[in-house]
């Protein structure tokens, strides 16, 4: 068991190095991971897993697939991106103005905006459209910005998509520039930092899951806030708002919300 001032140094270490403070993360949750994450790199002590943390890439990585920080894929749950298809985005589009405004909060390597992208340049009548795509990880938003992924990215994507959108890369492959141009990347901490625009669709999927309580209404309100009226919240298939009209919001369909 890690001590009071452990986890207090381990959350400074964290905070510094990869970005994310783990004050918002759930205690029990949190005890097990470090100390687990401690035994597989090796560390007897907190020092001594901060100075590995520091000087060898691969402790930092065990680090961030561990707190399964970046695990994403292209059409996760794609039942949900059925539903996003057909009910919710032909309703974003009545009330989207000449643009339609999406943020991926949360983004990963990319892998979701890329894939909602894909969806709306299917979707006719077309519309012009600009995903940002947002993320605390400077190296997953470094990956998503070159959008080039393995095969195991696209186990859940329906073949379709694959001809129009997927270029072959040396046995990878890259996201065609149409699509590439149409989101933008930036880091932003969802806690944290402020939002300056409106949206129609705000999408924040697979990330509140480890927060506490009190980080989860931050997080909420603030994607409340960012919502234009009648706009849609999508967040992830293990996750539920308890008490949705606290953040002015009514459930829709599973994992689907409105802005009232
Ligand atoms: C498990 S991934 C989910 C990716 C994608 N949304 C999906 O569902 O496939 C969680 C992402 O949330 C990001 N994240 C965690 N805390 C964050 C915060 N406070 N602000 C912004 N992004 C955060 C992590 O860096 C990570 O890339």
């Amino acid at each position: 068991m890690l001590s009071k001032s452990d986890l207090l140094y381990l959350r400074e270490v964290v905070l510094k190095k990869v970005g994310i403070d783990l004050s918002f993360y759930k205690e029990t949750q949190l005890q097990r991971r470090l100390q687990f994450i401690m035994l597989r790199a090796g560390a007897n002590t907190v020092e001594e897993y901060a100075q590995l943390l520091e000087e060898n890439p691969k402790v930092l990585e065990d680090f961030k697939n561990r707190f399964a920080i970046n695990v994403s894929e292209f059409f996760r749950n794609p039942e949900r991106f059925e539903d996003l298809r057909t009910k919710i985005l032909p309703e974003v589009m009545n009330i989207a103005g000449s643009v339609l405004r999406i943020w991926s909060a949360g983004c990963s390597v990319g892998s979701e905006p890329y894939s909602i992208a894909m969806v709306l340049e299917e979707m006719t009548p077309k519309r012009l459209y600009q995903i940002w795509a947002t993320d605390i990880d400077d190296d997953a938003l470094e990956k998503a910005k070159i959008g080039i992924y393995d095969e195991a990215y696209f186990n859940s994507m329906p073949p379709i998509y694959r001809e129009k959108y997927l270029e072959p890369r040396n046995g990878s492959y890259g996201i065609t520039p149409r699509l590439k141009k149409r989101i933008t990347f930036e880091k932003h901490d969802l806690l944290r930092d402020e939002v300056r625009e409106t949206f129609e669709l705000v999408v924040c999927r697979n990330v509140v899951i480890y927060f506490e309580e009190e980080a989860k209404k931050i997080a909420f309100s603030k994607m409340s806030r960012a919502l234009k009226t009648g706009g849609y919240l999508w967040i992830g298939s293990t996750e539920r708002i308890p008490d949705p009209s606290s953040f002015g919001l009514r459930y829709v369909l599973p994992f689907f919300y409105q802005k009232a």
